[in-house]
């Protein structure tokens, strides 16, 4: 059976979730009090990285490096609160686990950086609208599921790229020991 496209698993989390055409615009209405925010947000998510060498030692293009992948962040962070997850939605973040994984980074780092950025989205929210009133809690709590679906579609894309390089790995592997078992037969003598 053919694995389903990274689309079609997404909207089966969606349906999973409970997400719904409110929820997304809910998230949208966020967008123009947290936009003013994005530039300190992802300050502080590059500022953390520098604080974990394990983390750190991916970024092996410096400062040049670290302002594209800023430029990059700003791209996620914008389509986050676009209201719009369609099929691209989905290819451009599945591409984060792709790279990822390219860059051999530890997924665990992706968990943490998510959860940071998702506490500084929600202080702003706090802070913008300190009255506790079910529209913020309803809205908060669309926003926390859109991070989750982010999170679960580049973790999805991280362990369908890791898996198939290992099987890549696995296959070459098998061919080097058939090789050299064939090697071995020809050296033989033919009357051995
Ligand atoms: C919330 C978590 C994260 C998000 C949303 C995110 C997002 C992205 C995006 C959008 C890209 C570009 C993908 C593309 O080529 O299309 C990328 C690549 C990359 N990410 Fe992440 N990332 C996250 C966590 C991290 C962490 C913790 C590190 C640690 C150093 C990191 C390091 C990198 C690097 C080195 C690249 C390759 C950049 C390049 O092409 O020069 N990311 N990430």
């Amino acid at each position: 059976m053919e694995p389903a496209s990274p689309f079609a698993r997404y909207q089966q989390l969606q349906s999973y979730v409970g997400w719904t055409d409110e929820d997304a615009r809910r998230v949208q209405s966020l967008e123009p009090l947290v936009r003013p925010h994005f530039a300190a947000l992802i300050d502080d998510f590059y500022a953390e990285i520098e604080r974990h060498p394990d983390a750190r030692r991916v970024i092996t293009g410096g400062e040049e490096q670290i302002s594209r992948l800023k430029q990059t962040l700003h791209a996620w962070l914008a389509e986050l609160f676009s209201g719009r997850y369609d099929r691209q939605y989905v290819e451009r973040r599945w591409r984060v686990g792709l790279r990822h994984v390219e860059i051999g980074l530890d997924q665990v780092y992706t968990n943490a950086a998510l959860s940071r950025l998702r506490s500084g989205l929600l202080t702003v929210i706090e802070e913008s609208r300190p009255e506790l009133c079910i529209e913020t809690l309803v809205v908060r709590r669309s926003l926390n599921i859109l991070m989750d679906l982010d999170l679960a579609l580049i973790e999805d894309a991280y362990q369908t790229e890791y898996r198939r390089r290992q099987r890549a790995a696995d296959r070459l592997a098998a061919i080097g020991e058939m090789a050299g078992g064939i090697a071995h037969e020809l050296r033989k003598p033919l009357n051995d």
